[in-house]
């Protein structure tokens, strides 16, 4: 049974995370089935850069959530285009908030943060926090296919990490608009100042996301019976127990049959039930055939928690 936490079996959100080739995006695709053939709207979403959601449902995907199966609604969307998006977002504000003749340094500079490492990564994490605040409301669950475990742990820290920073950011522009209109012996009405309403949007959506995070998530991990992958997810686990995240069961996946396993492999599989079991351990075998398309899924979902 799965009662690591009060959140363990009513958290509308769902992380599936893990070391790369474990199994998440399969995982996290027959749990969103699942889900949905018990009656919920899901929206399942793929914020790995290297996407294969697509290829696991056997459906093409894009950025806007597209209906796979009855109930069970899916997207993956592009990190470029993503990037791209938010910083001509950020250029119409910059034109709006700032003289004209600076604005072609303002583009030389964004078209250089747009390169930047961990742009792709936090415009993917945008789009996150905006379909986890449609949950409750267009969704009934979200289950979110990550990429492998340090893109997670970054995910999920990002919304606490950058709060105190865009309150900064707000902060330094209210005083800058404090001192212009002090400059200007401004007395009418103040403007209008796109750039600080963007700032207080952005801080309301991180620390909507940051409290959706603690509260209304869980994060399931997944596993194989190897040495190296347990060594893995036992760091990940800690980390995420101190971060306060609530945490799902552990599945073990892909456990060969009884016969196949060995020596070495018994001895991990027991290491992970010894463990884990805190949060409780669900196994998963290998199945012949790679589990792809609404009846692969559903045969592997009959191993996971309902
Ligand atoms: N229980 C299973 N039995 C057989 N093959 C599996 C099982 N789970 C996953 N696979 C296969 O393992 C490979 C990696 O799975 P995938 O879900 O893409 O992993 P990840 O998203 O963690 O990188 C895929 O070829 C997938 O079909
Ligand atoms: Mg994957």
């Amino acid at each position: 049974m799965l009662l690591n936490t009060p959140t363990a079996h009513t958290a509308p959100i769902l992380f599936v995370g893990g070391k790369g080739g474990v199994g998440k995006t399969t995982v996290a695709a027959a749990r969103a089935l699942a889900l949905a053939d018990a009656g919920h709207r899901v929206l399942l979403m793929s914020t790995d850069p290297a996407h294969s959601l697509g290829d696991v449902l056997e459906h093409p995907l894009g950025d806007r959530p597209v209906r796979v199966a009855p109930g069970l609604w899916a997207a993956e969307p592009d990190a470029d285009t993503a990037v791209r998006r938010r910083i001509a977002q950020v250029v119409r504000d910059a034109e709006r908030a700032l003289p004209a003749e600076i604005m072609p340094a303002v583009r030389r500079h964004l078209d250089h943060a747009g390169a930047a490492p961990g742009m792709a990564e936090s415009a993917l994490a945008d789009l996150l926090m905006e379909r986890m605040e449609e949950v409750g409301d267009r969704w009934d669950r979200l289950v979110v296919d990550s990429a492998p475990t340090g893109h997670l742990l970054r995910l999920l820290a990002l919304p606490t990490l950058l709060t105190p920073w865009v309150t900064g950011l707000t902060r330094r522009r209210e005083r800058a608009r404090k001192a212009e209109a002090f400059a200007d012996a401004v007395v009418a009405e103040p403007e209008e100042d796109p750039l600080l309403a963007r700032l207080h949007e952005r801080r309301h959506r991180l620390e909507g996301a940051a409290a959706r995070l603690r509260s209304a998530s869980r994060v399931g991990l997944v596993t194989v019976p190897r040495r190296m992958v347990l060594a893995e997810t036992a760091r990940a686990l800690d980390s995420l127990t101190e971060a306060g995240f609530p945490l799902d069961t552990v599945i073990v996946n892909q456990i060969p049959p009884p016969g196949a396993v060995g020596p070495d492999g018994t001895a991990v599989l027991a290491e992970i039930r010894r463990r884990f079991a805190h949060v409780g351990v669900t196994e998963v075998p290998l199945a012949d055939r790679e589990p792809t398309g609404p009846s692969g899924l559903r045969a592997l979902a009959a191993h996971l928690p309902g």
